[in-house]
């Protein structure tokens, strides 16, 4: 989605503005802009293209202002060109405005602005924003005239604004789309995420919807839309700048892989208690009372996340007694849903912003359900609006294929599934330790998982060229034949399917000639033998297979063309190791076919649109 960073301190700007520019790239663009402020004169520069495009266009000209602002567009409303690009400004280029996120009523404005003389240069709805700014600001002040515009405005935005004529102050509000102020010594910025900050603080408040805040080298005011005062936790994020860097790997998705270990240790870290037998989810507090009365679960989310509820449906089932149901953001809330107090609903998101599962929070809360949040990013809106709140602690994911994210939410779903078995008595102490006894033991079972990194990249370099995969799982595995499936698909473009292993015969199986690699997990768990006779029925039509194994299954090495061995583990926690090869196997292809790993075409980090 489109990033958003505004600066006002002593440093100079233009560098402060590009180097946050550089921290949001992961978002996913295709044009960046700037404006600062420079002898009273407000200067824009926009270019197409990637960021180093707009240090070229601003190569050899002399800028030291040190109050502007800064964007990344992806585009949702207007091509990619120049003229689309951020900042956009009012009739007389005295005002710009940055926008991340959709004006659902901008047609409408814009004729009505149109009417009164206003003169419109681009196809966005955000340079309405611009001149609905420069209307108020003949009889108002510059956080008035923002508000009075905003209050004409539907729809989900973060925006920053910046006027020649209040050359001391910035203004940021938000409504759905998310805006962290950073909060420096003498130095106070807005951005789109926390990455974009830490070169210059940890100390960040989070705007709510609705909220204003307006900042000068003597501080923050952040208001309401009604100009009352809000009073805002300040939070301080342990993310280190270091850490949101690549840390020495070629890409953040390769960092990231790498990370699971530590996500998941730091995921479990303070949750549970071996020699008590419990566990404590801080965050969850709200929700104790209704976690012991609700009599079902609906999980919803997006993509890998989604994969991640698939997985949490057989936790949660097996350990909490709980019927679940797992749901897309996007199909839950046109479906009517039958949700009510006995349900409880938790979102999974990584980015805390997918705008397809915080709508479907809003239905379920409109429902009367309590709610829960699985999410990465502190303070995001997911996790702001849920009843309670259960962090996975895997630190950013910069790379838009998620992957440590996708671990950390299945590790987090095992504390919340054995917490709920506890707290409905479906579970004493005793299955309680004996289910923590497997689960502390999967960080280390990830780090000799990622020993398979060399025969993974070998196998990358054989099969790179097929145009069609197939992963195959049953069970507890087929969501990880899923995430296999969408991991290559959305950085190699090679086209990918994942299946439940028993549905081949009902189609797919057309599919398989010498040129289909098939992806078969085949842990040696109570549907083994099932699995074996899908892998005959694959090699019986010329199919090459791939199988991940239990490690010492020499039985399955003997029947597959290729078999990787995953460190033996319970059969909860198989998913989340079975799933490193396959990360990494989606990786390896990706790299030897030159795509862009960590900004795949056509997709972003986090879709804040519908
Ligand atoms: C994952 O690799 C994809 N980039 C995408 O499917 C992602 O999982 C989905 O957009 C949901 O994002 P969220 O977890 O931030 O809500």
């Amino acid at each position: 989605m489109c990033g958003i960073i505004g600066y006002v301190g002593p440093k100079g700007v233009v560098p402060v503005l590009l180097d946050g520019l550089k921290r949001l790239e992961y978002r996913g663009y295709d044009s960046a802009g700037l404006a600062f402020l420079q002898d009273g004169r407000l200067i824009v520069q926009r270019s197409v293209g990637k960021i180093r495009d707009l240090e070229n266009a601003l190569w050899g000209k002399d800028f030291r202002g040190e109050i502007g602002l800064g964007h990344t567009r992806w585009a949702t409303h207007g091509r990619p060109t120049e003229e689309n690009a951020h900042p956009h400004t009012d009739c007389r280029g005295e005002l710009v405005v940055v926008h991340n996120g959709i004006i659902e009523n901008y047609l409408a404005l814009k004729q009505k602005l149109k009417a009164e003389g206003h003169t419109f240069r681009s196809e966005t709805d955000t340079e309405v924003l611009a001149h609905l700014i420069e209307k108020y600001l003949r009889d108002a002040d510059l956080p008035t005239a923002v508000r009075r515009a905003l209050k004409e405005v539907t729809g989900a935005y973060s925006i920053g604004v910046l006027w020649q004529g209040d050359p001391d102050r910035l203004v940021g509000a938000r409504a759905s789309s998310p805006l962290v102020v950073g909060l420096g010594e003498g130095e106070f910025l807005i951005a789109s995420d926390i990455p974009a900050l830490l070169a210059h603080t940890r100390n960040v408040l989070f705007l709510d919807d609705g909220e204003v805040a307006v900042l000068s080298r003597d501080g923050v005011e952040v208001t309401t839309m009604d100009a009352e005062p809000v009073t805002k936790d300040v939070e301080r994020v342990a993310w280190s700048p270091i850490l949101a860097e690549k840390g020495g790997y070629k890409h953040f998705m390769l960092k990231e892989i790498y990370e699971q270990p530590r996500a998941m240790r730091d995921t479990l870290l303070g949750r549970y208690s071996l020699e008590q037998g419990r566990i404590f989810l801080e965050g969850m507090e709200p929700l104790e009372e209704a976690l012991g009365q609700v009599t079902r679960v609906t999980l919803v989310a997006c993509g890998t996340s989604w994969h991640a509820a698939l997985v949490g449906k057989f936790l949660l089932e097996e350990i909490a007694g709980l019927p679940v149901e797992v749901d897309y953001g996007s199909e839950f809330r046109y479906r009517s849903p039958l949700v009510d107090a006995g349900t409880l609903f938790t979102a999974i998101s990584q980015s805390g912003e997918t705008l397809d599962t915080l709508v479907a929070l809003r239905e379920a809360r409109k429902r009367g359900c309590p709610t829960a949040a699985i999410v990465n990013v502190v303070g995001s809106s997911i996790s702001r609006e849920a009843d309670g709140v259960l962090y996975t602690h895997a630190g950013p994911e910069i790379g838009v294929a998620s992957t440590k994210a996708f671990t950390s939410q299945l590790t987090a779903l095992y504390l919340l599934a054995l917490h709920l078995g506890l707290r409905r008595g479906a579970l004493d102490a005793d299955g309680v330790r004996e289910h923590l006894a497997d689960l502390i033991r999967l960080p280390q079972q990830a780090e000799a998982a990622l020993r398979l990194d060399g025969e993974v990249e070998a196998l990358a370099q054989r099969y790179a060229t097929c145009r069609d995969f197939l992963y195959l799982g049953r069970g507890i595995h087929y969501p990880v034949a899923l995430e296999g499936a969408l991991k290559l698909k959305e950085i190699s473009y090679i086209h990918a399917e994942g299946y439940p292993a028993g549905e081949m015969k009902h189609g797919p199986i057309a599919l398989i000639d010498e040129q289909v690699p098939v992806v078969v997990l085949a842990p040696r768990d109570k549907v083994y033998e099932k699995i074996l006779a899908n892998i005959q029925e694959v090699k019986a039509r010329g199919g090459i297979v791939i199988a991940l194994g239990t490690e010492g299954d020499a039985e399955l090495a003997e029947k597959v063309d290729h078999c990787l061995a995953v460190p033996r583990s319970s059969r909860l926690t198989s998913p989340a190791l079975m799933t490193i090869p396959l990360q990494l196997l989606a990786y390896h292809i990706a790299v030897r076919k030159g795509c862009d790993v960590d900004q795949p075409r056509n997709l972003a980090k986090s879709v804040t649109v519908e």
